[in-house]
């Protein structure tokens, strides 16, 4: 006999930054996990200290291809995140977001367990509406080097949605903001890391544009906190739900941060924006705040101080 508290919890992309967060707590919380990763950005570094776990499975598997296993929830987490990785090849993206979303939502129909999809803020492109609300539509560029990930994104909103109308699926469906924690990736282009790994080089730190373009930094233990509230709302609440850190800073005051706490002495640098790269970018979380009761605890200097712990570990100084 099973213990009915103890879930069976599939998370794919498990072996990922935010993945390997989620493993950890819903071990911690006393499930039983199947990591599913196929390795592209994610590392066994990131899951190597539950490996010992009895409780803990891994399992190298594509998304773009069918799975069959028993479980009671899905946390469907696998597509590279970063502009670098999700470019590297655009159709490989699109199809881990579209088919992965197919084949995870017919898992989840065929075993009825509950499915969660990270989505994300760029489901708003280039917005035109500040804070983002999940009622905003969007602005999103179909043809542009980040729509593989942006369509694609929107596209596996649409099936989730879609399954949930036609077959009843409960699903919870999160747009993330941009997160930041310990197991980012050192050289994947965003901008936590970025700064962060120049700093501790003592190179120069490179702001794309003047600097002035805002972003908001949830960090990453907040964040998972708010997955495991949505996971468990009841049926009827199906998000889009926003998750992400309200506060704005400029990318030039996050980069004068890091360089304070790091007693860097890198100079700033500035250099030509790139296309689609959004001006601003702030979640609206009142929606999250009113059915999760969630909103973000650790602020940037102590979530940047934890950070910068980790690269310093990885780093050679
Ligand atoms: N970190 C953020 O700020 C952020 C913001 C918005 C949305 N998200 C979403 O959260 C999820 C996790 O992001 P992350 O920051 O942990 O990125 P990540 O790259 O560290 O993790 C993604 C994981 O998915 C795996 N993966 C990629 N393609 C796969 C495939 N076809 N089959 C199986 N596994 C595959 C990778 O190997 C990796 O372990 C992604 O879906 C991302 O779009 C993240």
């Amino acid at each position: 006999m099973r213990n009915p508290i103890r879930k069976r919890v599939l998370i794919t992309g498990g072996a990922g930054f935010l993945g390997s967060h989620l493993c950890e707590r819903l071990l911690a919380d006393g499930h039983d996990v199947l990591c599913v990763d196929n390795f592209f950005t994610g590392t066994k570094d990131n899951i190597m200290q539950l490996m010992g776990n009895p409780h803990f499975e891994v399992l190298r598997h594509d998304v773009t291809f069918p799975l069959y296993v028993e479980v009671d929830e899905i946390y469907n987490l696998a597509c590279p995140a970063s502009p670098i990785h999700y470019q590297f090849d655009p159709v490989q993206t699109t199809k881990t977001s579209v088919h992965g979303a197919i084949n995870m939502l017919g898992l989840a129909k065929r075993i009825k367990a509950r499915i969660f999809q990270a989505s994300t803020s760029e489901v708003y492109g280039d917005p035109k509406v500040h804070p983002q609300r999940e009622d905003y539509w969007g602005h999103v560029n179909p043809v542009g080097l980040r729509s593989c990930y942006d369509e694609g994104k929107r596209c596996a909103e649409t099936l989730f949605f879609d399954y949930r109308r036609q077959h009843n699926l409960s699903i919870k469906v999160a747009r993330i903001f941009n997160t930041y924690g310990p197991r980012m990736h050192p050289n994947d282009g965003r901008v936590v890391s970025n700064f962060i790994v120049q700093a501790l080089k003592g190179e120069p730190i490179t702001i794309y544009g003047d600097g002035k373009q805002t972003r908001s930094f949830c960090y990453v233990d907040d964040l998972i906190e708010g997955f495991v509230r949505l996971m468990a709302t009841p049926d009827d609440f199906t998000g889009p739900v926003n998750m992400g850190n309200p506060g704005e800073f400029t990318i030039l005051e996050l980069a004068q941060k890091i360089v304070a706490l790091t007693k860097s002495r890198s100079e700033i640098v500035f250099k030509p924006l790139p296309s689609d790269d959004p001006i601003q970018r702030c979640p609206d979380i009142s929606l999250a705040r009113q059915k999760l009761g969630w909103e973000p605890k650790v602020d940037l200097d102590a979530g940047l101080t934890r950070t910068i712990g980790y690269f310093s570990a990885l780093i050679p100084s």
